[in-house]
Formats: C-alpha cells, structure tokens, sequence
C-alpha cells in the first residue's frame, strides 16, 4: 500500500508545484480544491508521472465538505502520511474595512479548516507512529504591516497552532512545520504592484516541504522562512 499525502488548496500556484512535487516522491495524492477544472488537470499530469491521484472538489467553508473529508480521512486511515494545509485566503486593506463575515471566513480557511484536517489525520498517524503535517503560513506570520492586519492575524494563529501541536504530538513521531514563504508568484500576488520576476516561486516551496518529509526521523524542521532574495 502506498503512502498517502493530501494536500489542500492543490488548484493554485504553491499547492499545484508541492503535489507535482509529492507524486514525484512516490506519494499516491489526495488533491482538494474548488475549482473542479484544474484539479482534473492536475490529477491527470499526476498520473501521468506514474502516480496515483483522487480529487475532492470543495469549499473548506463549507462544514458538509469537511464532514466529508473527515470520512474520506478515516478511510484512508491506515496510510496517509502527509497533510499540507495549504488553502488559503489574503484580504488585503485596513482592518476597518472588511466585514466581520470576511474576519469569519478568512479564520475559517486560514485556521479552522486547518485544526479540522490535522485532528482528521491524527489518530492513523499516531497508530503508525509516523507523519508529517505541514503548515504553509506566511512572513506575515512573523511580521506585521499596514494593510494586512487580518492576514498577518490567520497567519500568526496558524503558526501558534502549529508549534504547539509539534509539542503535543512529537513524542509520536509526527513531525509538524510551518512554512512561512514571503511573496511568491502565484494568482494571490498578481495586481499588488510587486515585481514578480523577483518573487519565491511555488516550486522553492515545494523544495522546502520535500525537506521537512526527508528529514531524519530524530528531527523535525518546525519552522522555514523563506523570503525572495531582492526584495521584490
Ligand atoms: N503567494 C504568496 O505570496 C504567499 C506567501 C506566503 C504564503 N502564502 C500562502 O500559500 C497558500 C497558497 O497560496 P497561493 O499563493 O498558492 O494562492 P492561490 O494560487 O490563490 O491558491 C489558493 C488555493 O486555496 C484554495 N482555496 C481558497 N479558498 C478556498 C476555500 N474556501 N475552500 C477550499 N479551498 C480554497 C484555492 O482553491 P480554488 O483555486 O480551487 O478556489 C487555491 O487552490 C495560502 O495559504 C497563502 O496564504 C502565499
């Protein structure tokens, strides 16, 4: 039986190249997205790299395709190996400006939905007593600047959740990171007035998860800032 690794958010920039990336580590990948049509792309370049991929096509808003998700975890109990919470969501303005509706949803993709997954994975991780739960966060987890209050708030939550479930379940041999990239070159960073040709791209990303999976069972990287070389 092949080892499992799910990977939300796999429709955009950064989740597509970390998939690419884990079919060709020999990973058999669950993909989540909304957008039905690029996750079929994408599912069928995987299984042309002779792997095997199923997708999910959802809203991480909505809690029927969570309960849904934590079934098909659960079926897959005895092998998934990987989570990568990935989806997610920037609101860029003052943070007078947006709804509290918008406050909601972007802590229930940028967190919520990722403490949901991470609680589905567990119990088959701990039974192995092996995984990797990955956490893409952001610099603006570590920072703050105007215009990105809301943002910089999921993402410095995310990055608390994830340290602190590191301590709760390293003793089980499941290695938990968060991987906070800078600007990198996706869909999220188009109309922000920034030099693209200078950003991460989603494959430096990947490279970064593909460390955290191979390093040796008496290490786990909990944190990786990554930030473009030149500001971009
Ligand atoms: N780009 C950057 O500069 C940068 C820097 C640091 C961190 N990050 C983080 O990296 C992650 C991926 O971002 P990206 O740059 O690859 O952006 P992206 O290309 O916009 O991709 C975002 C992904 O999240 C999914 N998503 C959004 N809302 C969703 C929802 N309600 N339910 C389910 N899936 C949803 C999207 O699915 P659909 O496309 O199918 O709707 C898409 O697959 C995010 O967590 C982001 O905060 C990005």
């Amino acid at each position: 039986m092949k080892d499992v690794a799910i990977v939300t958010g796999a429709s955009g920039g950064i989740g597509r190249a970390i998939s690419l990336s884990l079919i060709k580590q020999g990973y058999e990948m669950i993909l989540l997205g909304r957008d039905a049509k690029k996750l079929k792309t994408l599912s069928t370049e995987c299984q042309s790299l002779y792997g095997n991929a199923t997708y999910f096509t959802g809203d991480l808003l909505d809690t029927n395709y969570l309960e849904l998700m934590n079934k098909t975890i659960s079926s897959h109990r005895k092998s998934i190996s990987v989570l990568v919470n990935n989806a997610g969501i920037a609101l860029r303005g003052p943070f007078y400006e947006p709804s509290m509706e918008e406050w909601s949803n972007i802590v229930n993709l940028n967190v919520s939905a990722a403490l949901n997954l991470s609680r589905a994975v567990l119990p088959g991780m701990i039974d192995r007593r092996k995984g990797t739960i990955i956490n893409i966060s952001s610099l603006s987890g570590r920072f703050t600047s105007a215009g990105s209050a809301l943002y910089s708030a999921t993402k410095h939550a995310l990055n608390g959740l994830s340290g602190g479930m590191f301590e709760d379940i390293r003793e089980f041999g499941i290695k938990v990171s968060a991987i906070m990239p800078g600007f990198v070159d996706t869909d999220l960073t188009s109309n922000i007035g920034r030099d693209k040709k200078r950003m991460i791209s989603p494959e430096d990303v990947a490279a970064a998860v593909e460390f955290v999976i191979q390093s040796s069972p008496n290490c786990c990287p909990t944190e990786i800032v990554l930030r473009p070389q030149q500001a971009p």
